[in-house]
């Protein structure tokens, strides 16, 4: 403006003018239209541009409440006006200058890092591995130099994508420095995919869970950082809540049953089962169902995960696939009553059964049910010792040590790419703004209630491979589990 008002106007009809107006015009129309292009083109954090996972439907999100212009201005705003200057790129690992801790060694389950990715410890992972792994993705996660890289594929159900790479941000947060360049096809749904089998060969996909007869690698839920939907928060308060809530009752005085809440209306089989043991006289069990609709309705009131461990006995039984729910229901100091799962999660495969919970055979449950409720109220101090030790396998499992098995699993999954990774062209660099700038206030007060600091201590000493230690558990286990007396 002030540029043209200080210079004379001589004819205010001259052509230059209108020629320079036009030429305004047309670049402001070319420049709006690229923008528009760009905001439609640009795929996000929160869904924007993306279809849910064909692999696994949900009904997708609407962002009808909002104006283009808005949403515009978002995209815009949030993909590339959020990280370029303020996020540092950290290129030398801070010292740690707390105490150094011998004994600081890695939970045995840890362990299974190497078992995970034994499948390709030969081989090692190619650019075509991760190209052919690709089709089962819902993003890929690509850091380099300490910054973080994100290609959306598909969107993920509820905030499932956002609470994971908050995830990745606090672990680079964690660790300055310290996490390298790496290269990770990753899946936001529930079922693993990639067959453990001789006629197929093994592609490397993250995930939340994976089962004996996968080679999908189990990462950390977005749980562990919150579950606004569910009103659930960050681990670290919930395990603290939880394990207060626990106390207020000796493990004697809780009601001598079993207990289970949840929604029974997921795709489940043996969710619809347990429905038909809720008799607390004849199956020693009280089943609850969860409306999540109703209860967020009535903010969340009933579903205080700190005010459910009131019986002896906590039942766990999958939905779709693992649950998330198991971490709560460990940390409750109750005999877990755990329906033989088929799918694992990081932490699940590091506990023993008769030692940290009572398996309960799928095919049998109300009767399995009957007899390890009886069996624990005649031998209470051995329930006791049950529900005790796993709470502290439960406690162990701070987010510290979820920090430590992400640091692990990357370093030694990235000590096996055989090529140099590059950010991909359509990938985006997500930071912490770029997460609080997509957020909701709800959001951004979950978020807000994990952040991390940089660890003044080294991570836990990853143990060695130890893979015959690994199968004889597994046979173990398997004895245990299949054996017709389950308890003695
Ligand atoms: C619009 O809806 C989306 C998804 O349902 C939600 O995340 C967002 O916060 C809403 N925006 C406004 C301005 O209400
Ligand atoms: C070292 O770690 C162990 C186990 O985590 C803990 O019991 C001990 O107090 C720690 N010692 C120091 C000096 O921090
Ligand atoms: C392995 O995969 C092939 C082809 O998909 C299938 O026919 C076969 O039954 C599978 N074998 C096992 C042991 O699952
Ligand atoms: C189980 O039984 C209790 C008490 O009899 C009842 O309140 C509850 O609604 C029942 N649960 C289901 C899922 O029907
Ligand atoms: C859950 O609660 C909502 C709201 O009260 C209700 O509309 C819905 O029918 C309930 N669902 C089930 C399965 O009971
Ligand atoms: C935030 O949470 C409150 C209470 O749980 C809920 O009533 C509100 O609709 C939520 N807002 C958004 C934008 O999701």
């Amino acid at each position: 403006m002030g540029l043209f008002e200080r210079k004379p106007n001589r004819n205010p009809n001259s052509v230059p003018l209108f020629g320079v107006l036009l030429v305004v015009l047309l670049l402001t129309a070319i420049f709006l239209l690229e923008v528009d292009n760009l905001a439609t083109q640009t795929k996000t954090i929160i869904g924007y541009n993306l279809k849910p996972t064909p692999w696994h439907e949900f009904p997708a999100k609407n962002f009808n409440n909002e104006t283009k212009i808005a949403r515009a201005s978002k995209i815009i705003q949030c993909s590339y006006f959020s990280c370029g200057i303020r996020s540092s790129n950290v290129k030398y690992p801070y010292p740690f200058t707390g105490e150094s801790n011998k004994s600081n060694r890695c939970p045995g389950f840890f362990r299974w890092i190497h078992h995970d990715l034994k499948p390709w410890s030969e081989t090692r992972i190619s650019y075509e591995h991760l190209m052919e792994v690709k089709k089962f993705a819902s993003f890929r996660v690509v850091i380099i130099g300490g910054k973080l890289y994100v290609d959306y594929y598909y969107d993920c159900v509820q905030n499932r994508a956002m609470f994971t790479i908050w995830g990745f941000l606090q672990l680079l947060k964690r660790y300055p420095g310290r996490i390298p360049d790496v290269d990770m096809m990753f899946d936001c749904m529930d079922k693993p995919v990639v067959e453990r089998n001789e006629s197929v060969k093994p592609v490397p996909i993250f995930r939340y869970c994976t089962t004996p007869n996968h080679y999908d690698i189990p990462f950390p839920d977005w749980s562990f950082w919150g579950w606004p939907e569910t009103n659930i928060g960050p681990w670290e308060e919930e395990f603290q809540s939880i394990k207060e809530g626990s106390q207020r009752q000796s493990w004697r005085k809780k009601y001598p049953y079993a207990y289970w809440k949840g929604n029974p209306d997921v795709v489940s089989p043996i969710r619809e089962a347990l429905l038909q043991c809720n008799d607390t006289v004849q199956w020693g069990a009280l089943i609850m169902r969860q409306n999540w609709t109703q209860e967020a309705l009535d903010g969340f009131k009933q579903s205080k995960l700190s005010t459910q461990c009131n019986h002896r006995y906590k039942i766990y039984a999958e939905g779709y696939a693992w649950s998330v729910s198991l971490k709560y229901i460990l940390s409750c100091g109750c005999v877990p009553l755990i329906i033989n799962p088929k799918y694992d999660d990081f932490f699940s495969r590091g506990l023993f059964p008769k030692k940290n919970y009572l398996p309960i055979s799928p095919e049998n449950i109300c009767p399995s049910i009957k007899t390890a409720v009886e069996w624990g109220n005649a031998h209470p101090a051995q329930a006791e010792a049950i529900g005790k030790s796993v709470q502290r396998f439960m406690e162990s499992l701070n987010i510290d040590r979820i920090y430590d098995y992400m640091y692990h699993l990357i370093v030694e999954y990235a000590k096996l790419l055989d090529f140099k990774p590059v950010r991909p062209t359509s990938a985006l660099e997500e930071c912490v703004d770029s997460l609080y700038c997509f957020a909701d206030q709800n959001q951004t007060r979950f978020l807000a209630r994990s952040a991390t600091l940089p660890s003044q201590t080294p991570p836990c000493r990853l143990p060695g491979q130890a893979n015959r230690q690994i199968d004889r558990m597994i046979e173990e286990k398997n004895k245990i589990i299949d054996s017709p007396q389950l308890l003695m």
